[in-house]
C-alpha cells in the first residue's frame, strides 16, 4: 500500500545523531559550570570549521551559552556510564551542579566528561531563534582527538539504551543525592 506524502514525523527518527555532554559556564558566575546531553550537532563547514548545535529554549545551558558564546562538548563512547546521560539531560543546571557527579577534566575553563572519545571548544558566531529552539552556528576554538572506540548515538540511545538511563537515574535520586 502507498503510504501518504503528509507529515509523519516518525520520519525524523531516521535521521542520524549522536549524543554529546555539552557544558559552558554559568552565566551569573563564571566558576560555576553548567552543561546538558545534546544530540542536535553537526559539523556545517570545513572552512573555517563550523558546527550547528541546537538547544531548546528553556535549557539553562543555552542561556549561558547567549551571554557568554562558547562551549564545550564532549563525545561519549557507547559503554558510558547510563547515569551520566540522566544527569545531565534529565535535569537542570539552574538548580543543579551536574558536573560535580561526575569526572571532569577543565580546558581553558570548560568543562569536559573525563571518559570522552573527543573534545571540542565552540565560539557563536551566528544564532537563530525558533519558537521552540535555538541553533547556534560556532567557530572551532580547539578540538582534541582522544580516544579509539564507538561513539553513541541517539539511535542507541532510543533503542536499547533509554531505561538504562532511567534506572540508572532513578536509583541517584532515590539515594537523595
Ligand atoms: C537523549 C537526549 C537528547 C537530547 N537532545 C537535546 C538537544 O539536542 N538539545 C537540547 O537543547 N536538549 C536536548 N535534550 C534535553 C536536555 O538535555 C535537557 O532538557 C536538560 O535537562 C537541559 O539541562 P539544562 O537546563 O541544564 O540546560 C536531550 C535529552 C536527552 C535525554
Amino acid at each position: 500500500m502507498r503510504k501518504v506524502f503528509s507529515m509523519d514525523e516518525t520520519a525524523l527518527f531516521k535521521l542520524t545523531h549522536g549524543l554529546y555532554v555539552l557544558g559552558a559556564q554559568d552565566k551569573n558566575n563564571s566558576q560555576r559550570l553548567v552543561g546538558s546531553i545534546v544530540d542536535a550537532v553537526m559539523q556545517v563547514a570545513n572552512k573555517p570549521l563550523v558546527i550547528a548545535l541546537s538547544c531548546h529554549n528553556r535549557s539553562y545551558t543555552k542561556s549561558c551559552i547567549e551571554t557568554n558564546g562558547r562551549f564545550s562538548l564532549s563525545v561519549i563512547c557507547k559503554n558510558v556510564n547510563p547515569f551520566v546521560i540522566g544527569n545531565f539531560g534529565f535535569q537542570s543546571s539552574e538548580k543543579v551542579d551536574k558536573w560535580n557527579h561526575v569526572d571532569y577534566i577543565l580546558k581553558n575553563d570548560l568543562p569536559y566528561l573525563k571518559e570522552n572519545l573527543a573534545m571540542l571548544e565552540a565560539r557563536v558566531v551566528q544564532k537563530v531563534v525558533y519558537e521552540s529552539n535555538t541553533l547556534f552556528l560556532a567557530e572551532l576554538v580547539a578540538c582534541s582527538n582522544q580516544n579509539d572506540g564507538v561513539p553513541l548515538t541517539y539511535n542507541d540511545y532510543r533503542d536499547y539504551f533509554k531505561n538504562d538511563v532511567i534506572k540508572a537515574f532513578t536509583q541517584f535520586k532515590q539515594k537523595g543525592e
